[in-house]
């Protein structure tokens, strides 16, 4: 019987873990040197804490199911809606604002492919109870450094303010069924799709004023000095002044902060329904179809979920496909061996002798194997040549009589005999 893997999964080995290690570190050193804290919470939680507010699209994708005694629960395709509950759990007297981060595995059901998984992985953080935009610039300068901190140089940050789009759904009067039912096609960023959804036989909406300046809209892509076009164009409708004053206060705030790279994108929707104010959005488009490594954004569903109305502002990068812009860019960082040191008994008789060398060296923080097949003479050297070492330690009868052992270098070929109490300091200085 062969058993394979579920759809959408993967196996990681050695080599790949630790480019993921790697990565990992530089994201955790990244987001500490900004004040964020690692928290963890359960891969499953109550079903009803995904359906709340998370957006048609996540729900069609939950994993749930029933356990033995019949509660409703779900693996989760995010963990914003999981933060927001232990907020109200266990943190809702801390002082604000807090700074949360998180990494693990998230679980959506969809068609896999490419940067498309089942389980995937989010490094992310939420910033709960900030003032924006200096919390919103903050935010999106912590995810700016980590990108290039990782050696992506293709990357493209673009940034909408949601209350835009729907200050002119308020507006026009259109109702919150149908204004989402047009955010699901303006998320799908295709024009043409848009036009025939708003001027098509069966409009969504039935507005011609509105469709018109929607179709402007989300071809506004551009640095900041595209804020002056947006202005014209929707300034004339009160309920949107808001939204616009935020944009420009951001747009000064993230000049401080240093991040002057990104664009102003109003057809950056977000799949997720909970967002109020200030979305974001990273592509590498090296990653095609799935070049979206990142997003986040301003939201209140802690409100939602029944306790005060704390705004926070959060992202989450998806882990996979960051390895994969780091790969396209070129810089995934050379696998060193996993060990430096091989312990070889050439003999049983020095076998014993040789794990107490093996277990010496360890101690000291060097990363040393022992043979612990019994291999003949030639297999270890072999073996120790796959492995990479720097230095096999060969402990033969004839030397250990003499207090001694051979050690080789194993990239020069060089050997040398060194007295047993030498061994450390020989291999610290040389390695
Ligand atoms: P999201 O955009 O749904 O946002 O997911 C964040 C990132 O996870 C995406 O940008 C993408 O890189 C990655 N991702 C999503 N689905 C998959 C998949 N099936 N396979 C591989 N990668 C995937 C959120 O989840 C929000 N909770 C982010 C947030 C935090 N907003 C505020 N705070």
């Amino acid at each position: 019987m062969e058993f394979t893997r579920p759809r959408g999964t993967r196996d990681f080995l050695f080599d790949e873990m630790r480019q993921r290690s790697e990565a990992e570190n530089t994201l955790r050193e990244v987001f500490e040197n900004y004040g964020y804290g690692e928290v963890k919470t359960p891969l499953f939680e109550e079903l009803k804490l995904f359906t709340t507010k998370s957006g048609e699209e996540i729900i069609d994708q939950l994993y749930n199911f029933k356990d033995k005694s019949d509660r409703e629960l779900a693996l989760r395709p995010e963990v914003t809606a999981a933060i927001s509950r232990l907020y109200i759990n266990e943190m809702s007297k801390t002082a604000k604002p807090i700074k949360l981060y998180y990494y693990g595995s998230c679980f959506r059901y969809e068609r896999p492919q490419k940067g498309r998984f089942r389980q995937f992985w989010q490094f992310g953080c939420e910033l709960i109870g900030a003032k924006s935009p200096e919390g919103e610039g903050e935010v999106i300068s912590m995810a700016n450094e980590s990108i290039i901190k990782l050696g992506i140089t293709t990357a493209e940050i673009h940034i909408n303010h949601l209350g835009i789009i729907r200050g002119l759904f308020e507006h026009f009067g259109i109702d919150k069924e149908k204004s989402r039912e047009v955010m699901v096609v303006v998320d799908k960023g295709d024009k043409q799709l848009l036009e025939d959804a708003l001027k098509g036989d069966e409009p969504i909406i039935d507005n011609e004023e509105l469709a018109d300046i929607l179709l402007v809209l989300i071809d506004m892509v551009g640095d900041s000095s595209i804020f002056e076009d947006i202005k014209n164009l929707v300034f004339d409708y009160e309920e949107c002044r808001t939204a616009l004053d935020e944009l420009q206060e951001l747009i000064t705030t993230l000049k401080s902060f240093n991040v002057l790279n990104y664009n102003i994108n109003l057809g950056v929707a977000r799949g997720l329904d909970y967002y109020t104010g200030i979305v974001f959005e990273i592509y590498v488009p090296e990653l095609g179809s799935q070049k979206q490594v990142c997003g986040g954004g301003t939201y209140s569903l802690i409100k939602l979920f029944g306790g005060e109305d704390v705004v926070s502002t959060g992202f989450a990068f998806g882990f996979d496909r960051l390895m994969d812009a780091i790969e396209a860019c070129g810089n995934l960082p050379t696998v060193k061996p996993k060990v430096d040191v091989y312990v070889a008994p050439i003999s049983d008789d020095t076998r014993q002798l040789s794990y107490t060398i093996a277990q010496n060296l360890r101690c000291e923080n060097i990363k040393t194997e022992i043979d612990l097949s019994r291999k003949k003479f030639k297999k270890l050297l072999s073996y120790a040549n796959n492995l990479g070492v720097r230095f096999t330690v060969l402990v033969g009868s004839k030397d250990v009589e003499n207090n001694q052992v051979t050690i080789k270098n194993m990239q020069t070929g060089y050997q040398e005999l060194i007295d047993i109490d030498n061994i450390l300091s020989y291999i610290k200085e040389n390695l």
